[in-house]
């Protein structure tokens, strides 16, 4: 079989532009329309095959919510983070699993009904694409699959794919004060999402990403089959941490390793506008920041001040930093390789890690850790996000043209995060994320908005801004980071996708990693029921 894809891969990349496989289960658009029509005698249809696939003891329709149910519209709407896709097409159903039979089920009626799945964590897809969709579709959303089983004696935890970053860190946190986890900034996003995109925060420097330090997973595949690390083998083990979970199944739950904190951390922000140096310091930061120790991380993120006084905006820059270790030793070593800051002890604040989780959630660090139980803080914006990655500083002149796009727009922030450290010790190859030892630094771009007229103003500034960048960032191909998907880069068409025409943003968030994808998928889910606009494709098998 491995042979097979082989030859059908080099096969594909010779002749060009050949059509992959097309998803069996596809409809056309008129049938949905026809559907319509007869809505209800598919809905029970649809529910009546939920319960013929799963054990007595387990039936339950209180799952499945059609768009005539009185809860469909607060569910769907519960964890959409982006209101650019609030008004989008529909799904048929919702469905809230319980458990892996729920799941399972789920998986088996869609397939039988001729629906998409799309799965949903914490609903962070910076393109919607968990809960949006051109065809026929269901959601199912994990929101009840959060439990967090944390053992501190052994240093793991069993996570549900559902629970959110908050949840976790929560957990961990009210068992011991000298453990913690990798893993991003945002506490109301999803495991499930984040950790099989890959999922960098403020201690990834030492510890890698999120999907670094995954020790198992439960999945449910595409046939219904619950698998875990050793049913499901090491190489799809390996293409769902950072490969994105869509494209193979359902990830039902994460066995992730606990790293050790110290009990005491430090952090420290200073601001300066361009004005005072900004872009002196900036330049500096490239050189440096990725040379820092791995206990220290401080990021760069550029936003414009003043928009609404009688002064004239211009850009800011706030260095943010965390470090793992007390006031004392961060100053010996940021006073020495980066005086320009000017950071005192006045600037530094001590505290446990738990509350640079808050801090950095922007959350006052005296509050209850229980505010990151909160999961369903509702997003009033739309938005628009790009990536890069930068291998080599960006000169002054660059920096300075950058920083004219910004102050166009009022709401534009640019987060410059470092890389080095662990993530230079670790192969390219070791997970589907492969921007580790050359790369100095990433870049998100993120503009918002609140009225549905400024979408296409907005995200045009965005256009420009990325194409401003081109000479600056990583070429050949243009890095990008998965889990801030930008549909801009490229999608599949539905229902055949070419190797060529997936390569397009492929090879950009995964460079050579992408083959691997490729081949695993193909084997994972031939039939390409798990499709969606940027997921893996499957080379077709003669
Ligand atoms: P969502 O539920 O929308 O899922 C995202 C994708 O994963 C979809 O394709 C979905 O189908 C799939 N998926 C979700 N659950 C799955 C499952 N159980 N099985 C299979 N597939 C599944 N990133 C980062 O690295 N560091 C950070 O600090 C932040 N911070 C941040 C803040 C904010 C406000 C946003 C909006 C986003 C971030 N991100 C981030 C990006 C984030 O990591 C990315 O959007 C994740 O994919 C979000 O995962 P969710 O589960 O929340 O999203």
């Amino acid at each position: 079989m491995v042979g097979k894809i082989t030859r059908a891969y080099e096969r594909e990349v010779k002749e060009g532009d050949v059509k992959m496989a097309s998803p069996k289960f596809g409809m056309s658009i008129l049938f949905f329309f026809l559907c319509i029509s007869f809505c209800s005698s598919t809905d029970q249809s649809f529910r009546q095959c939920f319960s013929s696939h799963l054990p007595p003891s387990n039936i339950t329709y209180d799952v499945i919510f059609t768009q005539n149910s009185s809860q469909y519209s607060s569910i769907l709407q519960s964890s959409i983070r982006n209101l650019r896709f609030s008004n989008a097409s529909k799904p048929r159903y919702l469905v809230t699993p319980y458990n892996e039979d729920h799941i399972q089920a789920t998986i088996i009626c869609s397939k039988e009904h001729h629906l998409h799945v799309r799965v949903r964590s914490g609903g962070h897809d910076y393109e919607g694409l968990s809960y949006i969709s051109d065809v026929p579709f269901i959601v199912i959303d994990l929101f009840h699959i959060r439990s967090v089983m944390v053992d501190i004696k052994n240093e793991y935890a069993w996570v549900g794919a559902g629970a959110t970053l908050g949840e976790l860190y929560y957990s961990i946190s009210a068992k011991s004060n000298v453990h913690g986890f990798p893993a991003g900034s945002c506490p109301t996003v999803g495991v499930g999402g984040h950790i099989s995109g890959g999922g960098f925060g403020t201690i990834f420097r030492k510890y890698g990403l999120a999907a670094d330090n995954v020790i198992d997973a439960k999945m449910i595949d595409v046939n219904g089959n619950v698998l875990d690390r050793k049913s499901m083998g090491e190489d799809l083990f390996w293409a769902i941490r950072g490969g994105g979970g869509a494209s193979f199944g359902v990830i039902f739950s994460w066995k992730l390793k606990l790293v050790r904190v110290p009990p005491t951390v430090t952090v420290f922000k200073t601001v300066k506008s361009l004005e005072q140096g900004a872009t002196k310091l900036v330049q500096k930061w490239q050189n440096i920041a990725y040379k820092f120790h791995h206990d220290l991380f401080v990021h760069a993120v550029i936003q414009v001040t003043n928009p609404n006084s009688n002064q004239n905006p211009t850009v800011q820059v706030s260095f943010d930093c965390l470090f793992l270790g007390t006031t004392e030793r961060l100053l010996s070593s940021i006073q020495r390789s980066f005086p320009e800051l000017g950071v005192t002890q006045e600037n530094c604040t001590e505290m446990s890690w738990i509350q640079s989780v808050l801090y950095f959630a922007g959350y006052s660090i005296a509050e209850s850790a229980d505010v990151l139980l909160n999961r369903t803080t509702q997003s009033t914006q739309s938005f628009k996000g790009k990536s890069d990655y930068v291998k080599e500083a960006i000169p002054k002149t660059g920096l300075e043209g950058l920083f004219k796009m910004v102050v166009e727009e009022e709401t534009s922030v640019l987060i410059l995060t470092p890389y080095g450290g662990r993530m230079k010790q670790i192969k390219s190859s070791a997970t589907p994320f492969p921007y580790r030892s050359e790369y100095l630094y990433g870049i998100q771009y993120m503009i918002s908005w609140d009225v549905a007229e400024e979408t296409g103003k907005r995200i045009g500034w965005m256009r420009r801004l990325y194409k401003y960048m081109e000479p600056y960032v990583s070429t050949a191909p243009r890095a990008a980071y998965f889990n801030y998907r930008d549909l801009d880069l490229g999608r599949n068409s539905y229902p055949n996708t070419s190797y060529v025409e997936s390569s397009e943003w492929g090879l950009k968030y995964f460079n050579h990693n992408f083959n691997r994808l490729v081949r695993v998928k193909t084997l994972a889910d031939p039939h390409n029921f798990f499709w969606n606009e940027q997921s893996i494709p499957v080379l077709r098998l003669e």
